[in-house]
């Protein structure tokens, strides 16, 4: 059902490396829109920071010890742990971000130094004395960007769509996270400095596919927190261009996403009706449309 190599969920994966542009808001309400529709979620918060962790209710998730997605992420032996770490919430499940994720992005980079440790005569085990747990199990096909997917294979839960908030910045956490997802859903602001962020993400996507070999499908552009100023129009202009090909959303500034977000919940659980609701179900529809997803239950 999904457009993942063999079997499982279909996963998409919420990003773009400029801060604040609404990956978490909108890869919260997707989630929950999913979820509307009748689907069953896992949410995955892959940012050291665990903002979403926290927005959703689960600070002591975020305070635990380990072993926590820090470990399934680096340690090849440890993928599994992944099943102990998830946790419910009325929306979705959830697989809750952790304080020393704030060590993986160092895990991960010596990770892909061992993938190219041969290219240069080097000696891949090595460079395990300079990590906490990765080792040169993490490395396959060549490259060390399969920590997620790996981690995502391990779960044991049956779920029809696995959401991923990625991290604020380029680097292999959110390479991990576009590999395993081969979907992503771009959250862009409607002010000139997105430009820069949507450039790079653009490289980078195609930097990933050449060096692993995947394909990478953009699912949309989520235009967040359109207000309607001249800037706003002429970025929802040069997005449209940009990103011809694909549906451009546009999601309004509106405070009740905050509020939603301050009460742990996507906008299909807080109290108010929200306009903006509809927007994120032409979302969930538009993905269920390309992920070929599993009927919605009667
Ligand atoms: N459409 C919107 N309207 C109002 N506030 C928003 C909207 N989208 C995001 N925000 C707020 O902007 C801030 C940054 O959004 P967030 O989703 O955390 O971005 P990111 O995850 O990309 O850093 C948060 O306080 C969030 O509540
Ligand atoms: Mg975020």
């Amino acid at each position: 059902m999904s457009s993942q190599p063999g079997s499982g969920p279909a996963r998409l994966c919420v990003t773009n490396a400029k801060g604040g542009t609404g990956k978490t808001t909108v890869a919260v309400n997707v989630a929950g829109a999913l979820n509307e529709r009748g689907h069953d979620v896992l949410f995955v918060d892959l940012d050291p920071q665990g903002n979403a962790t926290e927005g959703l209710g689960l600070v002591e998730a975020y305070d635990a010890g380990p072993p926590t997605l820090f470990d399934a992420l680096t340690d090849p032996d440890r993928r599994s742990v992944v099943d102990d770490l998830i946790v419910s919430h009325p929306e979705m499940d959830v697989v809750p971000s952790n304080i020393d994720m704030l060590q993986a992005e160092h895990e991960l980079t010596i990770a892909e130094l061992m993938a190219r440790a041969p290219e240069v005569g080097a000696d891949p085990d090595a460079l395990a004395d300079l990590a906490m747990n990765v080792t040169s199990d993490a490395v396959t096909d060549g490259h060390a960007l399969g920590a997620l997917d790996e981690v995502l294979a391990a779960v044991e839960g049956d779920y029809d769509y696995v959401v991923v908030d990625s991290p604020p910045f380029y680097g292999k956490l959110t390479d991990t996270g576009i590999y395993a997802a081969r979907n992503v859903l771009v959250p862009a602001l409607t002010e000139a400095t997105s430009e820069r962020a949507v450039e790079l993400l653009i490289d980078q996507m195609a930097a990933l596919e050449g060096q692993t070999g995947i394909s990478v499908q953009t699912l949309g552009v989520v235009a967040n927190r359109v207000e309607k100023t001249n800037e706003d129009r002429t970025m929802l202009q040069w997005l449209e261009e940009v990103f011809a090909d694909f549906p451009v959303w546009q999601v309004r500034k509106r405070v009740a996403l905050q509020r939603a977000f301050t009460d742990g919940v996507s906008l299909f659980e807080y109290e108010d009706s929200v306009d903006m609701e509809a927007v994120f179900l032409e979302i969930a529809d538009e993905i269920d449309e390309r992920l070929d997803a599993a009927e919605v239950p009667a």
